[in-house]
């Protein structure tokens, strides 16, 4: 916001006409949830003094109201100017630092050699597309341990809205403590950030990834075999040698939770693994190993044979991480082929 239309705006607030909206009373009730008292940070960016001194006025009042679209951070489209405008004047408060002023100009460079300096210096926290993984918060599972918040994400319509060109070559610059993000100003020459910022200038949120829709928002996949119990587990364990997986020896589901002689030996859990995919999911993220649900289990009940099995993209979905969002999409396909050859 240009100064002439904050001292338009301040003159207008001060008049008696007007009572000021309280800036402070709309950040704890719109913000501080996320971004806590005095901006240290949560679910939400830390806005501290080293960080507020990095966004210019215009930057917060358009993140303000348009969000992140698609991450967590909301658009406040109900609030008036004069509550934005509040809003801003309150986070000043916490610092003395003054808003900054970047020129207007747009920062010129090459983005093919800003590809190569991305994938070389911001790729391992940025993530190959910008979306820096996970939805932006800072309790994300995804998170690496080393990060004190989440990469925020570079390729948000709402962050390429918000951010001038000199905005984003100056944080790259200065980077962000708080956040852990080091500074390049050393590493890199004025022409190097250039290429860079052309880059990130081209980053764009990639479509997103969907599991078989029939199957979506379901805890598990169920399927009634059309065959007795004993038969319904052999043909699980055919289709899943034919599948490339390792079984391991099945075990009933009240195994080791009541005596041996009153186990229902009727539903029995068939648990597999293919370690290559295994292997691959654990390296996304270790967290998954407690519940990979590598197993279909087979129950009788009334006289019907069900087959139970985990829904992996619904647990993927909860580590908030594309790649891994990619892998169970493509186990679903395979537990599923397999869940059908069985009860075909
Ligand atoms: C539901 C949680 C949530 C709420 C509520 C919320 N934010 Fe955010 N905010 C975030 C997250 C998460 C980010 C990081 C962006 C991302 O997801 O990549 C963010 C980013 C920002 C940024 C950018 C910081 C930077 O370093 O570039 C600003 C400024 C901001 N929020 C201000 C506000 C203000 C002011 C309010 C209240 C009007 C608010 N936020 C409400 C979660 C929230
Ligand atoms: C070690 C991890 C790390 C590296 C390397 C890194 N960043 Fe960041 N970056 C972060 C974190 C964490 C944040 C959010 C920090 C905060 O606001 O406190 C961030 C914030 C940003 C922001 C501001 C986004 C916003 O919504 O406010 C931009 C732009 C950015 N990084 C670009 C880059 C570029 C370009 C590179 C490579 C030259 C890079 N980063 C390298 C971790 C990193």
């Amino acid at each position: 916001m240009k100064r002439t239309v904050f001292v338009v705006l301040a003159a207008l607030l001060a008049s008696p006409l007007w009572a000021a909206p309280d800036g402070k009373a709309l950040y704890e009730e719109h913000c501080s949830a996320c971004h806590q008292s005095e901006g240290k940070g949560g679910i939400g960016l830390p806005l501290t003094e080293e960080i507020l001194s990095q966004l210019t006025d215009d930057y917060i009042a358009k993140t303000i109201r348009s969000g992140r679209p698609g991450r967590i951070m909301p658009a406040f489209v109900a609030l008036s100017d004069a509550q934005v405008a509040a809003i801003l004047k309150y986070l000043r408060s916490w610092s003395n630092k003054p808003a900054p002023v970047y020129p207007k100009l747009a920062v010129k460079g090459d983005p093919a050699r800003g590809k190569r300096l991305y994938q070389k210096h911001c790729q391992r926290c940025h993530g190959k597309d910008g979306a820096g993984e996970g939805s932006g918060t800072g309790v994300t599972l995804s998170r690496e341990r080393e990060f004190m918040v989440m990469p925020a994400a570079i390729n948000n319509p709402g962050f390429q809205r918000a951010a001038s060109d000199a905005m984003i070559a100056d944080i790259i610059r200065r980077g962000r403590k708080v956040g852990g993000m080091p500074a390049f100003d050393r590493k890199l020459s004025d022409a190097e950030i250039g290429d860079l910022v052309s880059y990130v200038r081209t980053l764009e949120p990639l479509p997103p990834v969907h599991g078989m829709p029939e199957w979506a928002g379901k805890p598990a996949y169920i399927m009634e075999s059309p065959y007795g119990f004993e038969e319904t587990v052999d043909a699980i364990k055919q289709a899943l040698t034919g599948a490339n997986f390792r079984i391991f020896p099945a075990r009933y589901l009240e195994q080791g939770l009541t005596d041996e002689f009153s186990v229902n030996t009727r539903q029995v859990a068939i648990r597999f693994c293919n370690f290559k995919e295994l292997y691959h999911l654990l390296n996304i993220d270790p967290r998954l190993g407690t519940v990979l649900p590598c197993r279909i289990n087979v129950i009788e009940r009334n006289g019907k044979v069900l087959l139970v099995s985990a829904n992996m993209v619904e647990i993927a979905k909860l580590f908030n991480n594309r790649e891994l969002l990619e892998v169970a999409v493509l186990m679903e396909e395979i537990i599923l082929g397999v869940m059908e050859e069985a009860t075909l």
